[in-house]
C-alpha cells in the first residue's frame, strides 16, 4: 500500500489561518489528502499522542498546548511521504528550520511550532489508527 503519515495542525497554527497554506504546501508537493478533520482533543488524548514524550519535563506544557484550541488532523499520502513531510514542516525547533520549510517560515518558538508530522512509518500508523479509528478515504482513481 501507498505510504500514509499524520499531521496535524496545532491549534497556533489554525487560530494564526494557516490552513489553507499547509495544507496547499503538501497539495502542490503532490501528496493526497486521504483524512482530514478539525477537532478539539482532550487531555486524555493528547496524553496518548505524545506517550512516548511522558518524561520529558515540557510534557505538561505540551499537552496544555495542544488542547487549547482546535487541531487539523490529517492524513496524507505518497511516495516518502512520511520523511518529505518532515522536510516540508521543517525541524522541530524554529531557530533551526530552514526558510521555506513551514516552521522556518511561520514560527519562532519550540512550544509553538504551528505542525506535527509523523516521525516514521511505525508512528504514522499508530498515529492514524488514534485519530482516524473511523479509517481514511478512497479516491476513485477516474478523477485522478
Ligand atoms: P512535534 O513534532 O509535535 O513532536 C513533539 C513536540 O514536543 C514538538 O513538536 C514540540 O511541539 C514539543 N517539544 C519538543 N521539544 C520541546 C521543548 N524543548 N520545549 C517545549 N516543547 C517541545
Amino acid at each position: 500500500a501507498m505510504e500514509q503519515t499524520f499531521i496535524m495542525i496545532k491549534p497556533d497554527g489554525a487560530q494564526r489561518c494557516l490552513v489553507g497554506e499547509i495544507i496547499s504546501r503538501f497539495e502542490k508537493k503532490g501528496f493526497s489528502l486521504r483524512g482530514l478533520k478539525l477537532v478539539s482533543v482532550d487531555s486524555a488524548f493528547a496524553e496518548k499522542h505524545y506517550a512516548d514524550l511522558s518524561a520529558k519535563p515540557f510534557f505538561n506544557g505540551l499537552v496544555e498546548y495542544i488542547i487549547s484550541g482546535p487541531v487539523v488532523a490529517m492524513v496524507w499520502e505518497g511516495k516518502g511521504v512520511v520523511k518529505t513531510g518532515r522536510t516540508i514542516i521543517g525541524a522541530t525547533n524554529p531557530a533551526d528550520s530552514a526558510p521555506g520549510t513551514i516552521r522556518g517560515d511561520f514560527a519562532v518558538d519550540i512550544g509553538r511550532n504551528v505542525i506535527h508530522g509523523s516521525d516514521s512509518v511505525e508512528s504514522a500508523r499508530k498515529e492514524i489508527a488514534l485519530w482516524f479509528p473511523e479509517g481514511v478515504v478512497e479516491w476513485q482513481s477516474s478523477l485522478r
